[in-house]
C-alpha cells in the first residue's frame, strides 16, 4: 500500500522491537507500514471513529495483517494496554494532543516513548510533554508534497529548556539545515501577514509577534 512521506518518515523513526499504540490511526497506514518493516514491530491501530476504523480493518485484512495489528475503537489513550512501550499520534492539533494527554496521566506515566507530530502548537505541545516526565530526544522535519511537518520524539526524563529551544525546538537548533529554514522562513512570512491584519489596538500580540520575526531572523540569518 502507498504510503505518504510524512508517514514513512514517522515508521522510520519507530526503534525495532517496539509495542506501538497509533491514536488517531484512521486508515492504519502507518501501522502497516511498521509491522511490513520487519523490525519485530508490533502496533495496535485506535481511533474514536468507526468509520476511519472500518477503513483501517479492510486495509489491513487486504495486507493479511490481521494477526499483527489489533484494532480498537477508543478516545485518546482509553485504548492503551499495559504491553504497550511507545505511543504515536500524529496528523492533528496541538492542542487535541494535548487534551488526549492530559486525560489520561497514568498511561503517560508507564509508557516510554511518544511519537508525536502535531499539525499546530508545537511548542505548546513540547512544553507540556516535558512539564510531565518527559525530554525531547529528537526533533525531524520531513517535506510532504508542499507542506513541512515536525516529528518529535520524547522519552522519559527531564531536561530544562530555554524559551528559545522550546521555540525552535532543542535538537532542530543544533541540526538546522534546509529545512529548518524553508520552516521557519513560512513562520516569519504567517507572522509578517499576521502583523499586517491585526487591528491597530492589538498593542501586545503585535509586539509578541514581531519579537519573534526577529528571534528567528537571528536564527535563520547567521
Ligand atoms: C487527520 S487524521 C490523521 C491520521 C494519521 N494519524 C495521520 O497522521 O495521517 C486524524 C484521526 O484522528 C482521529 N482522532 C481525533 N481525535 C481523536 C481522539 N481523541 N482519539 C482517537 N482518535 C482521534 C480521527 O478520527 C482521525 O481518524
Amino acid at each position: 500500500m502507498k504510503i505518504n512521506e510524512r508517514l514513512k518518515k514517522i515508521g522510520d523513526l519507530v526503534e525495532a522491537n517496539s509495542f506501538c499504540l497509533d491514536v488517531g490511526c484512521d486508515h492504519a497506514l502507518l501501522d502497516i507500514y511498521l509491522v511490513k518493516k520487519n523490525k519485530n514491530i508490533r502496533a495496535v491501530a485506535s481511533d474514536i471513529a468507526e468509520g476511519p476504523l472500518e477503513q483501517a480493518k479492510k486495509n489491513i485484512k487486504r495486507e493479511r495483517l490481521e494477526k499483527e495489528i489489533e484494532v480498537r475503537l477508543g478516545n485518546g489513550l482509553e485504548t492503551y494496554t499495559d504491553e504497550i512501550d511507545t505511543i504515536i499520534i500524529s496528523g492533528m492539533g496541538g492542542r487535541n494532543i494535548i487534551g488526549i494527554c492530559k486525560n489520561k496521566p497514568k498511561v503517560l506515566k508507564k509508557v516510554k516513548a511518544l511519537i508525536i507530530s502535531p499539525n499546530n502548537y508545537q511548542e505548546d505541545v513540547k512544553r507540556y510533554l516535558c512539564s510531565n516526565g518527559f525530554y525531547i530526544e529528537n526533533e525531524e522535519f520531513v517535506k510532504d508534497k508542499r507542506f513541512i511537518y515536525q516529528i518529535i520524539i520524547f522519552k522519559k526524563g527531564k531536561k530544562k529548556y530555554t524559551k528559545k529551544e522550546y521555540f525552535f525546538g532543542p535538537i532542530f537548533l543544533v541540526k538546522k539545515g534546509p529545512l529548518f529554514r524553508e520552516y521557519y522562513e513560512r513562520e516569519m512570512k504567517t507572522r509578517e501577514i499576521l502583523i499586517s491584519l491585526l487591528p491597530k489596538n492589538y498593542y501586545y500580540k503585535k509586539y509578541i509577534t514581531k519579537k519573534e520575526i526577529q528571534m528567528i531572523k537571528n536564527e535563520i540569518e547567521d
